[in-house]
């Protein structure tokens, strides 16, 4: 729809790589930000037109926000979306920015540009946003909680950054949007069309397009140490039998009823500690992380095949893509089970060698298939896949 003729992104393209992955994660990945001149080939993305993106912000599956501010980059308001094009149109005065978030998981397209970064783990992937901002406009000086990649499509960005992590953080009051009071940057850089910044998590940045500019963010998520517990507990507590409660057939009198003593508090800690393991952690982790993020929109199999026509698909070089808004995870240990959107099944053998293959790549074609009689069983692995609206025929 939005992307090139023929609808995809040459991974190769994005030249991530004359930065060496391992050499990233050692020195910037969590650590510090990079600036990447000429990181990958904008035209090998086609043209995402700012008129397309406008289109975009009536599907309610989209996260948009506009942000507006006045001249002196001082006052900021946020409008939550969806919007219609004609609030879009009249809200869009002066200094504004439209953010979209979650652009891959309405276009399979999208999730393309989680390619390149397919040296990082998938679960730690969050969303493609794009921002596309008129001359002079940003969405203000803040910090993300996240690591992020800004990708350059259109029209430049001056950046300013700041040097360190910031420990405490001054807001803004009452806007909506976690602006930093008296933000000074420590490093600037202009980003034009095809230049990518790595913003670690925590560091303060600023953006100001010159022109009008588009620019695509690879989002990584990192789950909340409390929110996880909170999760966490909610499951244990859901296994857990309400009718069972404490119980002290022991009790021998006391001179000192005032007093809780020392067993009973130890009795209840043990209790509540191995409570905790009446949960599989690692699979109810796992279960939790392949969550889609839209119930609304989570997977219809629209392009089913039956295992015949697939087959012959294959045959021809045809190729299946993951589904967008579909997470699917194996575990190292249990490479058999397969997690798909908070579901779990149990694999055959020739099903977790094409499943892993899957889940690792995203794609999968006649030469990832066993070529043997196993195949038969993969390819009608694959056409339930199909069915259930996990996996669809790759557009390219
Ligand atoms: C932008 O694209 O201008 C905002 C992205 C961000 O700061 O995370
Ligand atoms: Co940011």
């Amino acid at each position: 729809l939005l992307i090139g003729e023929e609808n995809t992104i040459d991974p190769a393209m994005l030249r991530l790589y004359h930065l060496k992955p391992d050499e990233f994660l050692q020195k910037h990945w969590q650590k510090k930000p990079l600036f990447i001149k000429a990181g990958f080939t904008p035209d090998a993305l086609g043209q995402i037109e700012a008129a397309d993106l406008c289109e975009l912000v009536e599907d309610p599956a989209l996260y948009s926000r506009l942000v507006t501010h006045d001249r002196s980059l001082k006052s900021y308001k946020v409008a939550l979306g969806p919007f219609t094009k004609r609030r879009l149109k009249s809200a869009a005065k002066g200094k504004w920015t439209l953010l979209l978030n979650g652009l891959d998981r309405i276009e399979p397209v999208f999730q393309e540009f989680f390619r390149p970064f397919g040296f990082l783990p998938h679960w730690r992937k969050d969303d493609i946003m794009v921002s596309l901002s008129s001359d002079g406009a940003g969405v203000g000086p803040h910090f993300d909680e996240y690591d992020v990649f800004l990708l350059q499509l259109a029209g430049k960005k001056r950046w300013g950054l700041s040097a360190a992590p910031l420990e405490n953080p001054k807001l803004v009051d009452g806007v909506d949007l976690r602006l930093l009071a008296g933000f000074k940057p420590e490093t600037e850089h202009v980003a034009e069309p095809g230049d990518i910044l790595y913003v670690p998590p925590k560091f303060a940045h600023h953006g100001v397009a010159s022109g009008e500019s588009i620019t695509l963010s690879v989002g990584f998520r990192a789950p909340q140490w409390k929110g996880l517990l909170t999760s966490w507990v909610d499951a244990v507590t859901g296994k857990l039998d309400d009718k069972r409660f404490y119980t002290d057939p022991q009790l021998t009198p006391t001179a000192h009823p005032g007093r809780i003593d020392k067993d009973a508090i130890n009795l209840i800690k043990q209790t509540l500690l191995s409570s905790l393991n009446e949960l599989d952690f690692d699979d109810w982790f796992v279960r939790m992380l392949s969550e889609p993020v839209d119930e609304v929109q989570a997977v219809t199999g629209k392009k089913t095949m039956s295992e015949s026509k697939l087959q012959q698909f294959l045959e021809a070089g045809g190729e299946l893509v993951k589904a967008p808004n579909c997470r699917m995870y194996y575990r190292e240990d249990a490479p058999h089970l397969a997690y798909i959107n908070a579901q779990v099944m149990n694999l055959e053998s020739e099903e977790t060698a094409v499943f892993v293959r899957l889940c690792d790549s995203w794609r999968i074609g006649a030469s990832d298939l066993a070529q043997n009689s196993k195949q038969l069983l993969q390819v009608k692995f694959l056409a339930k896949l199909l069915k259930a609206g996990f996996i669809e025929p790759a557009e390219d």
